[in-house]
């Protein structure tokens, strides 16, 4: 059995004191939704008292008793003192004056002021169902269809004509849609920029590292899908060799990168420009680093090609890391979208995958007629000084050692889905929370901090909000599941009663009343008043239930995909999964660097649980008839 030492490293900077909330004021809301279109209620600040609660029970499985007491009366003292008087009333006027009062906090901190690379650390890779290839003229017609689909799916979004997410009765902001296309990050320090260009028309393809501007829509009508295999035709052809890979250097610590980015600057002006403003990027891949053989299956190396590209001797360098949409394209029929993960949560992501896979399913593009006016692709030039060469090299060595560091596990457990869960009467995601905590129970003899996103999209310009899915009830659950003179009754119980917490919990967090993000919202009040953070921040409790060993959300598509991530933790796992009526597809990463953590062994232990508590399930059934 593997143990993890509890407090060590600390998570995702934007969990640390890294934090600028004053300094991009422009980035949010430059778009539509500076009014509230949808009339959508604001987010709450909730009270102190309630979040302070929920904070100290939350931490309780995490902590010995003594380290307990200790955390309670730190957060009593806060509770009652004129810092946090001052710090609250600080959020209730921000809420008062602002549309929403998180929204570019949030944006700040957990995106652009975050300044790991984006590969690996920030951008989800998300598998489209993969293709099977017969030859260069297969891949191209295939991707002029998905160019296609992306192009329908953009203009039923600016039609205004996308069915409106709803959770319940309730309408969710709509707004992350508008951003998905011609959303660029732009490299500075210490905080990236963001640019929104909805109106653009062109989009840039990349083959073999050389990037070609090609403009698709033309009167607001797109080219069809015949103008549009002939222009990747046309852009294959003059990219025989490998160009020098400009677009690594996107793949680099974020300082770095905005160091580079001056550099490359001048000269290649118009390069970037077009590129930045573009609606999306399509990336006609090389073949992978290695044989079949050396991967544990298909879904993972398309995990490894969309999330990483397979280091600069692959498809490093042939991305713009920063770009919100990257259309990956492998020669094996490997298939996925690159995505950066500030402008847009993962869902609106994984809804335009079943869109385009529907679209092309359905030959839905063999119908748009040619357009009128169609011009040829652009190869766009860039000039690269020698210290450009140089910050090439750089960035190729950075990325290599994440490659090298970084362990991906696609897989699908095929023993049952959302439809055994319903049928049981329990919820199929707090379910599969329950057995991912009960899977780290099992390997490392502790309960392991969880991290769930739970949307806030109810509101105006929400996001998300964590579900610390580690709870009391968990840990009563994965003990009961371990111990040998427990009846299955019993075990069933215990089930149940940890998935009525984390049910609860997930109601509170989709109200806007979890825990996370009112401490954030406290500690970014006291740097803006220049108040020092207040203790609670620096004690064992904040550290160790913020540190996420399990870093997890559930991207749903109906078609078979899944979305991948790293960990947010370095000795920690991500755990993405997407619960289907008879499956659950799951892409589980670590670090290998961690000596504690391995993606086959968190493999194998979760699926063990999911058919333990199957067992356990239709074994007390079977005796109750
Ligand atoms: N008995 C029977 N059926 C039940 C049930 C029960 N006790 N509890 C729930 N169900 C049903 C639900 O009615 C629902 O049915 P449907 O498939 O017909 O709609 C289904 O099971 C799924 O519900 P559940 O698993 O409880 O939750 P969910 O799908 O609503 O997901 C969250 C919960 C938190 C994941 C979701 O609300 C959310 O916020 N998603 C976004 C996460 C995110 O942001 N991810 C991206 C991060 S980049």
């Amino acid at each position: 059995m593997l143990r993890v030492p509890l407090s060590r490293a600390p998570a995702k900077a934007w969990m640390q004191q890294v934090i600028y909330p004053h300094l991009v004021k422009s980035s949010v809301r430059g778009l539509a939704c500076e009014n509230n279109p949808q009339n959508l209620p604001k987010q709450p600040v909730p009270k102190l008292e309630d979040t302070m609660k929920k904070y100290l029970r939350s931490v309780t499985p995490l902590l010995t008793c003594e380290e307990h007491c200790r955390t309670t009366n730190l957060v009593e003292e806060f509770q009652c003192s004129e810092t946090a008087r001052k710090l609250q009333n600080y959020l209730e006027q921000r809420a008062k004056c602002k549309l929403n009062w998180l929204e570019e906090w949030w944006l700040n901190t957990a995106y652009l002021g975050f300044r790991y690379p984006v590969v690996v650390h920030s951008s989800p890779s998300q598998s489209i169902p993969f293709e099977t290839f017969n030859s260069e003229d297969d891949r191209l017609l295939y991707t002029s269809k998905l160019i296609l689909a992306a192009l329908s799916y953009k203009m039923i979004i600016d039609q205004k004509k996308m069915p409106v997410d709803k959770q319940g009765k309730f309408e969710l902001d709509m707004d992350q849609y508008n951003r998905i296309f011609g959303t660029c990050r732009i490299p500075k320090m210490p905080l990236d920029g963001i640019e929104y260009n909805q109106k653009s028309t062109h989009i840039i393809v990349m083959h073999k590292n050389h990037f070609f501007k090609l403009t698709v829509f033309y009167d607001c009508k797109p080219l069809s899908q015949k103008q549009l295999f002939e222009h990747l035709k046309c852009i294959i052809s003059q990219s025989c060799d490998k160009a020098t890979p400009i677009g690594v250097l996107s793949s680099d610590h974020r300082d770095n990168w905005a160091k580079y980015y001056q550099d490359l600057c001048e000269g290649n002006d118009e390069a970037l420009c077009n590129i930045q403003q573009s609606l999306f990027l399509v990336c006609i891949d090389d073949a992978m680093p290695g044989c079949d053989q050396e991967y544990p299956n298909k879904q993972t190396k398309g995990g490894y090609q969309t999330i990483h590209g397979g280091g600069s001797c692959a498809n490093g360098g042939n991305r713009w890391f920063d770009k919100t949409v990257q259309f990956v394209i492998g020669c094996d029929g490997v298939l996925g979208i690159t995505y950066e993960h500030s402008p847009s949560e993962g869902q609106p992501i994984a809804y335009m995958v079943d869109y385009l896979y529907n679209f092309i399913k359905k030959d839905c593009g063999k119908d748009v007629p040619d357009n009128a006016k169609n011009e040829g692709p652009t190869k766009l030039c860039f000039t690269a000084s020698d210290t450009t060469v140089c910050n090439i090299r750089k960035a190729e060595d950075n990325l290599n050692k994440l490659v090298d560091n970084f362990s991906l596990k696609c897989f699908k457990f095929e023993g049952y889905g959302k439809d055994f869960i319903k049928k049981q009467k329990l919820s199929p995601d707090s379910y599969c929370q329950m057995a991912m905590q009960y899977a780290f129970y099992k390997m490392y003899g502790v309960p392991g901090a969880h991290y769930e996103s739970a949307a806030t999209r109810k509101f105006v310009g929400g996001r998300t909000e964590t579900i610390r899915s580690c709870s009391i009830g968990s840990l009563a659950f994965a003990e009961a599941m371990l111990d040998c003179c427990k009846s299955d009754a019993e075990k069933v119980e215990a089930l149940r009663t940890a998935i009525d917490e984390h049910k609860r919990y997930t109601i509170m967090a989709l109200e806007g009343q979890g825990v996370d993000r009112h401490l954030l919202g406290l500690r970014l009040a006291a740097k803006d008043m220049g108040i020092d953070v207040p203790c609670i921040f620096l004690d064992e409790g904040f550290t160790r239930s913020t540190n996420f060993l399990l870093s997890t959300s559930q991207v749903a598509t109906k078609c078979d995909a899944v979305m991948g991530y790293g960990p947010s933790s370095p000795e920690g796992y991500g755990c993405c999964y997407n619960p289907r009526d008879n499956d659950i597809n799951f892409a589980v990463s670590c670090f290998n660097d961690c000596s504690t953590t391995d993606v086959e062994q968190f493999e194998n232990c979760l699926c063990e649980c999911l058919n333990d508590m199957r067992t356990v399930l239709t074994n007390t059934h079977k005796s109750k008839m």
